[in-house]
């Protein structure tokens, strides 16, 4: 019997892995330029930590962990996202006793036990920014701008980015209850799900993906903003437009996990459909505290690769030129092997790209193979050439051939070359 892959993972196939690896590079260094550190938390956690911090009325912690016990007995969760984590790894290493803020991204596997279809998947890829210790919304402002400024260095186009603000605890109280003044005459009407949040977690009303009927006329969290939420708001916005960022404010972006306080975004590609949203976040002043630290506000997103190397492929942006070897060795007698071996280490270690082959195939068959690997060059080494210390260099694009020295093949392909694939953009 073969075994298949669980529902909902995915298999990075050496065709794909370029792309991922050229999208990691972009971002680690747009981080660094942006003054964040790269912080690689575990990928499970105690369960508490996902139950306090994302929160227990989500659908996350209700119906999409991953949680099992382990042999100690302990409750342990895959995590479904990496916020928490970090937040953890924060209060554990004390960081919030180094200078503030501290800024962290970190790139990794999250779990949730979600329907999968195209854009979301049971394992998926979060690029993850957290900022901790500034209330400045010259920060919140910097996160949202960042996802962009990745974008248009990829040279994405067509990305639209929802704001809003859904308040603090000190304003939203009252604005729940609107909410739930607006609802209740209709709570008979509602889906099932949306009748167990109006008393749980009412913002999640506005989040209802199965009747949007009520959605449009209900309250909305910009007009019930206190003093500092509406300060905050508008002094992101205002710098929004100076970094010109183009964004709408949505009252209707409330996200699906509970730490949030002020200000909330998301960033959709539409071309995606049903599941465009490709990245989204927001400030949650309040998680640190809910998690035992001292009151520290924080602010970040989380974008999915998949998501965004699906949004790179829609609008036919490339990301990466096929990686091919430099060179392809070919011995075509077997008494040319040992010969061609030594060669081909000789090349490695040169710091090119090199390969053979190791099944004894025909001139034709290798050459064919050298050109499924990408090969620039092939070098054959037959009995002639084994005799005179030499190969025949083949440029396999234009099929020309020449005789070089065996000693001096990796200097010549070095200088032709450039810099060695492994250092290669
Ligand atoms: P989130 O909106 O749950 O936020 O997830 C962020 C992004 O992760 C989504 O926009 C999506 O691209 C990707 N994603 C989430 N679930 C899946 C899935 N099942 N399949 C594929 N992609 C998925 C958070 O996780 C927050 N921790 C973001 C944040 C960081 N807020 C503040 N700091």
């Amino acid at each position: 019997m073969q075994i298949s892959a669980p529902r909902g993972t995915n298999d990075v196939l050496p065709d794909q892995a370029p792309a991922w690896r050229a999208l990691e590079r972009a971002i680690e260094r747009l981080c660094a330029q942006y003054g964040y550190r790269e912080l690689r938390p575990p990928i499970f956690e105690h369960t508490e930590l996902f139950q306090r911090g994302v929160g227990e009325a989500t659908d996350i912690v209700e119906k999409e962990m991953y949680t099992f016990e382990d042999r100690g007995g302990r409750s342990v969760t895959l995590r479904p996202e990496i916020t928490a984590g970090l937040v953890r790894a924060y209060l554990e290493h004390n960081l919030h006793q180094g200078p503030q803020p501290t800024k962290l991204w970190s790139i990794g596997p999250g779990f949730r036990y979600e329907k999968p279809q195209a854009g979301r998947y049971r394992q998926f890829t979060q690029w993850d920014v957290e900022v901790f210790g500034s209330l400045n919304p010259a920060v919140d402002a910097e996160v949202i701008q960042m996802g962009i400024e990745l974008a248009g260095r990829l040279g994405l186009e067509g990305l639209v980015v929802r704001l809003n603000s859904i308040g603090c605890p000190r304003c939203r109280p009252a604005y729940r209850e609107a909410l739930k003044a607006y609802y209740r005459p209709h709570l008979a009407e509602l889906c099932e799900n949306c009748r167990s949040r109006f008393e749980r977690n009412p913002l999640r009303l506005l989040d209802c993906k199965e009747d949007r009927r009520f959605v449009a006329g209900a309250p909305r969290t910009v007009d019930h903003l206190c003093d500092e939420c509406r300060e905050h708001f508008a002094a992101v916005q205002g710098h929004l437009r100076r970094l010109g960022v183009a964004f709408e404010v949505d009252p209707g972006i409330v996200r699906g996990l509970d730490y949030y306080t002020k200000t909330v975004f998301e960033v959709t590609y539409p071309p995606l459909g049903a599941q465009s949203t490709v990245w989204g976040g927001g400030r949650y002043d309040g998680l640190i505290e809910e998690l035992g630290g001292p009151s520290t506000p924080g602010v970040g997103f989380a974008m999915g690769m998949e998501r965004m190397l699906l949004t790179l492929e829609k609008s036919g942006r490339r990301l990466a030129a096929p990686e091919g070897l430099d060179v392809f060795v070919a011995p075509l007698s077997p008494a040319a092997g040992d010969a061609a071996l030594e060669l081909l280490y000789a090349l490695r270690r040169a710091g090119l790209a090199a390969d053979t082959d190791y099944l004894g195939r025909s001139l034709k068959s290798q050459m064919k193979l050298a050109d499924r690997l990408g090969a620039r060059h092939a070098a054959l080494i037959g009995d002639d050439e084994l005799a005179a210390g030499t190969v025949s260099l083949r440029d396999m694009a234009t099929g020309e051939q020449r005789s070089v020295p065996r000693g001096e093949l990796a200097a010549l392909l070095r200088a032709e070359l450039g810099p060695p694939a492994g250092g290669r953009d």
